[in-house]
């Protein structure tokens, strides 16, 4: 039997990455190309130069396909939360059947009620997804098809997306000479990877440091409750860096990279760190302390921006599951520490098992085809949509086309 395949993007401030995964019969994946390029169009998860990013996508791309040996003419797209919002809304239908059976229609006839909702004219509907389900005032329902009931109620979370950014971003792809298959929420995406089960029900901050922006999602009750975006990430620490050293942003990528830790305490050996001067002439050592010194303070500014946004969204205290970092960020030694210093809680660094690449960075690539895979947008078999969302995928197709309009 052919096996289908998924292609997951994420265009990041710093990189882009792709991701080819091969979807079994029995609900596994295999990935079998990786791709990954300097992201050259963006600043603070936004697009800015549209040629440059559409050459950033076609050589991320690229890479995967040679790694794979196949050629990419689809993907499904990750997207960053400062382009969405989340608006709780309400649907209510009568169920229709004679038997009163609920049906897989009165759930769409349900979720159709939920997106009725007035926006102002730079959003639209990225998606409606069902937090829980209500059968004759019985709430906490997950899946009602099949139960008898009279009326079904959804209690939904619309997703709704500014149209400009979405429009730029899909208009790259497409130029990169690719269609899209599908959208996905960056948080919902790494939560796929990152994060338990357990954590989802009890209550965790999800949260997606990178180059440009840091991602906060709070989860609860098994679903996503809210998310934020904050424009800051390891970009501010590289031009600190570059700044407090006298160095070009070049070097200090690397020495943030190779040698920094995110906290004092942490720094070991002498003055053995060479630095070229900005200029070009001779080299000084530093020690890991000076660059210790620069890291902590933006380090701990940048998680004290996550945890006051934390409490804007209204979640002021901490979560029975505490905080799972995921992102560049995460990948520096010590953050964790500092995180459970301000957020007062457990913090887990997110530490990705899957098979092929195990860095957190490639996290959003890869949990976009999971969640692929797990909310049934594509069929192991023949890779086409399934038949239990054929509504949904009739949404998004016509969603996504009327941004080409
Ligand atoms: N080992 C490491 N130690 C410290 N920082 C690192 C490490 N590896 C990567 N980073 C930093 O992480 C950032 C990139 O992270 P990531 O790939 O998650 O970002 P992105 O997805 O491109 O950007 P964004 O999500 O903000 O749009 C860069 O600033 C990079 O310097
Ligand atoms: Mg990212």
């Amino acid at each position: 039997m052919r096996k289908s395949i998924a292609v997951g993007m994420d265009i990041g401030t710093t990189h882009v990455r792709v991701i080819i995964g091969e979807l079994n019969a029995d609900s596994t994946l295999n990935i079998i190309g990786v791709g990954t390029s300097p992201s050259r169009g963006m600043k603070k998860g936004v697009i800015v130069d549209l040629d440059e990013t559409v050459n950033s996508i076609r050589e991320a791309v690229e890479e995967a396909e040679r790694m794979a040996g196949l050629e990419v003419s689809s993907v499904f797209l990750g997207i960053v939360g400062s382009q969405v919002g989340i608006i709780n809304n309400r649907g209510v239908v009568a169920v229709s059947g004679d038997d009163k059976e609920i049906t897989e229609e009165d759930v769409e006839r349900v979720m159709q009620a939920a997106r009725v909702i007035a926006l102002p004219p730079e959003r639209e509907i990225i998606d409606v997804l069902p937090r829980e389900f209500i059968v004759d005032g019985y709430d906490g329902i997950r899946d009602p098809v099949g139960m008898i009931g009279v009326r079904l109620e959804v209690d939904a979370m619309v997703v709704t997306g500014t149209s400009s950014a979405i429009k730029n971003t899909l208009r790259c792809v497409q130029r990169a000479g690719l269609e899209v298959n599908g959208l996905v929420l960056n948080s919902l995406a790494n939560a796929e990877i990152v994060l338990s089960r357990d954590e989802k029900e009890l209550g965790v901050f999800l949260v997606d440091i990178g180059g440009g922006t840091a991602e906060v999602a709070v989860f609860q009750g098994g679903n996503l409750q809210d998310i934020s975006v904050i424009p800051v990430g390891g970009g501010h620490i590289t031009s600190d860096l570059a700044v407090g050293l006298k160095t070009t942003l070049e070097q200090a990528e690397r020495l943030k990279v190779h040698h920094g830790v995110a906290s004092l305490n942490l720094a070991e050996g002498e003055d053995n760190i060479k630095v070229q001067n900005v200029a070009g002439k001779g080299d000084r050592a530093i020690s890991q302390a000076d660059l210790a010194a620069v890291i902590e303070p933006r380090i701990l500014e940048i998680l004290q921006l996550v945890r006051e946004e934390a409490a804007k969204m209204g979640f002021s205290e901490p979560l029975p599951a505490g905080v799972v970092l995921t992102g560049g960020i995460s990948l520096m030694k010590g953050t964790g520490e500092l995180a459970e210093e301000i957020f007062n809680c457990s913090v887990r660094t997110a530490q990705p098992g899957y098979i092929g690449v195990k860095s957190p960075i490639y996290s959003t690539a890869v949990g976009i085809i999971h969640y692929v895979q797990r909310s049934h947008m594509i069929s192991p078999s023949k890779g086409a949509p399934t038949r239990a969302v054929k509504g949904l995928w009739a949404r998004l197709r016509h969603w996504i086309a009327d941004f080409f309009e």
